[in-house]
């Protein structure tokens, strides 16, 4: 039944990719374009409008929520290359999901948690429903474990994607996101890399994430190195690095990436305050661009997506319930953490309305069907409040409450352990996560707590790239 929704969305999907490419060369005359062939496995991001990669917001449901609604290709949200090393690949036959999974290290040894809980899922994917949709992005500053981190998906998705515009200092300071927009060397070895080592071979795209530079001309020069690496596609956001969310994008040099992405036949895709796709449709014809990302207008309302032959997006103050109910759905059927549902259905329920309260008090998918009057929707002949409960049961949710003192015991023993793995690692010179000399730790930065419990893994190594 799913699939046939699938299929629906992605036949959708392909007629208005197809009218996004005819609006996009409609604007260009003369002789045919340069075009980077598109490997077999991969996509070609021309005509497309596409979900941003988004920590947190990006997580499976709300990827297959934007393809619902017509988004032509997902970004997947910024994992480090250092935490999808070494994972587990194993297909979960209850949701039909791929997972990669490891011990953190901070439960291998814990005795209190049952074994079977202790991994941590560090990304998901949908092959049925996201195969040939799914850009892959890393966080990274080696060429090396690039390349080893990419071909630990590389079969599984159809494309990678570098992330070169992370602001955050927790990424550049490892020398990854934005501050590879100061080292174009490192940026092009590691993109040249991957395109030899995994997009040759896995016979998928490579692409880049970057951001504008204060100055055009440096810009310029940066994207002149980069479309000469074997790259398929290029994404810009259109904000310098210092630059704020909430600071409107500058479209100034995005004509001049264009025409130098166009003349390498590299695909340019077109990112920073697009809210619809009618809105990217027009962008794109305007700025001479082959796409366009949305990112914070699909966080809280995911059918920006949709085309206006569809009725357009769904209005976002008086029908976030209808968005709201199909985002619940998919959130069931792939069994979503609790914690990544309720902070997605915090940025979707506007924080006036009472539903939003009344969300927050929620401790369990049942409570949230309930709050949001959703019992009676009907998903697969099943009603969402009994499907709700099912997956409360498989996921152990509501927790059971800690007293104070329970909690207190469980910091003391984390600490305790904390503390002789440091000394063991003093005394073997390794790195506990990865058993590599020097490696960095994957700190748990405060953003990774969710209703005062640690948000999973896979959190944590992507919220370095928030
Ligand atoms: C919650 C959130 C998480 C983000 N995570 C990533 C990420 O993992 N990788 C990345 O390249 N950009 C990330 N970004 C930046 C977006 O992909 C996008 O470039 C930016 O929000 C501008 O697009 P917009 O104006 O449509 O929001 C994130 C943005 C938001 C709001």
């Amino acid at each position: 039944m799913l699939h046939t929704l699938f299929r629906t969305v992605i036949r959708r999907s392909m007629a208005a990719s197809a009218s996004a490419s005819a609006s996009a060369s409609a604007s260009t005359s003369g002789p045919e374009p340069a075009r980077v062939p598109i490997p077999k496995n991969g996509v070609d991001y021309r005509g497309t409008v596409v979900l941003a990669p988004m920590v947190r917001s990006g997580e499976l449901p709300s990827r297959l929520l934007a393809l619902k609604y017509g988004a032509d290709l997902v970004w997947g949200p910024e994992t480090i290359d250092r935490a999808i090393i070494g994972t587990t690949r194993r297909l979960n036959p209850h949701t039909n999901t791929l997972e990669w999974s490891r011990l953190p290290t901070s439960k291998i040894k814990n005795p209190h948690l049952d074994p079977e809980n202790r991994e941590s899922v560090l990304y998901r994917i949908h092959p049925a429903l996201e195969k040939g949709k799914l850009i892959y992005q890393m966080g990274t500053a080696n060429p090396e474990l690039a390349v080893q981190a990419a071909k630990m998906v590389a079969a599984d998705v159809a494309g990678i994607d570098v992330n070169s515009g992370c602001p955050k200092p927790f990424s550049t300071a490892g020398g990854m996101g934005a501050a590879l927009l100061k080292t174009p060397d490192l940026l092009c070895r590691i993109l040249t890399s991957l395109v030899e080592e995994v997009g040759k071979p896995y016979e998928i795209g490579i692409s880049v994430k970057i951001r504008i530079l204060d100055d055009p001309d440096h810009t310029r020069a940066l994207v002149e190195r980069l479309v000469k690496t074997g790259i398929t596609g290029l994404t810009v956001h259109c904000r310098t690095t210092p630059m704020r969310p909430r600071e409107r994008a500058i479209r100034g040099q995005l004509k001049m990436v264009g025409e130098i992405c166009r003349a390498a036949g590299v695909a340019c895709v077109m990112n920073g305050d697009v809210t619809s796709r009618t809105e990217a449709l027009a962008l794109i014809k305007e700025f001479n661009v082959d796409g366009a990302m949305i990112a914070t207008e699909a966080e809280k309302n995911p059918s920006c997506f949709r085309s206006d032959a569809e009725g357009g997006p769904h209005e976002w103050k008086t029908n976030w319930k209808t968005v709201v109910a199909e985002y619940m759905k998919l959130a069931l059927l792939v069994e979503n953490r609790w914690g990544n549902t309720k902070y997605l259905l915090g940025q979707m329920i506007p924080g006036r309305e009472d539903a939003y309260k009344a969300m927050n008090r929620s401790k369990c998918y049942a409570d949230v069907v309930n709050a949001l009057g959703l019992q009676d929707v009907d998903v697969d002949g099943e009603h969402l409040l009994a499907k709700a409960r099912v997956v409360d049961g498989h996921l152990g949710i509501p927790k059971e409450e800690l007293s104070k003192a329970q909690k207190r015991q469980r910091v003391k023993e984390s600490q305790a352990l904390e503390e002789q793995e440091q000394e063991q690692e003093q005394e073997t010179g390794q790195d506990r996560d990865h058993g590599l000399p020097d490696a960095k730790r994957v700190k748990v930065p405060d953003s990774a707590v969710v209703d005062g419990s640690m948000a999973s893994t896979a959190e944590v190594a992507t919220a370095l790239a928030a």
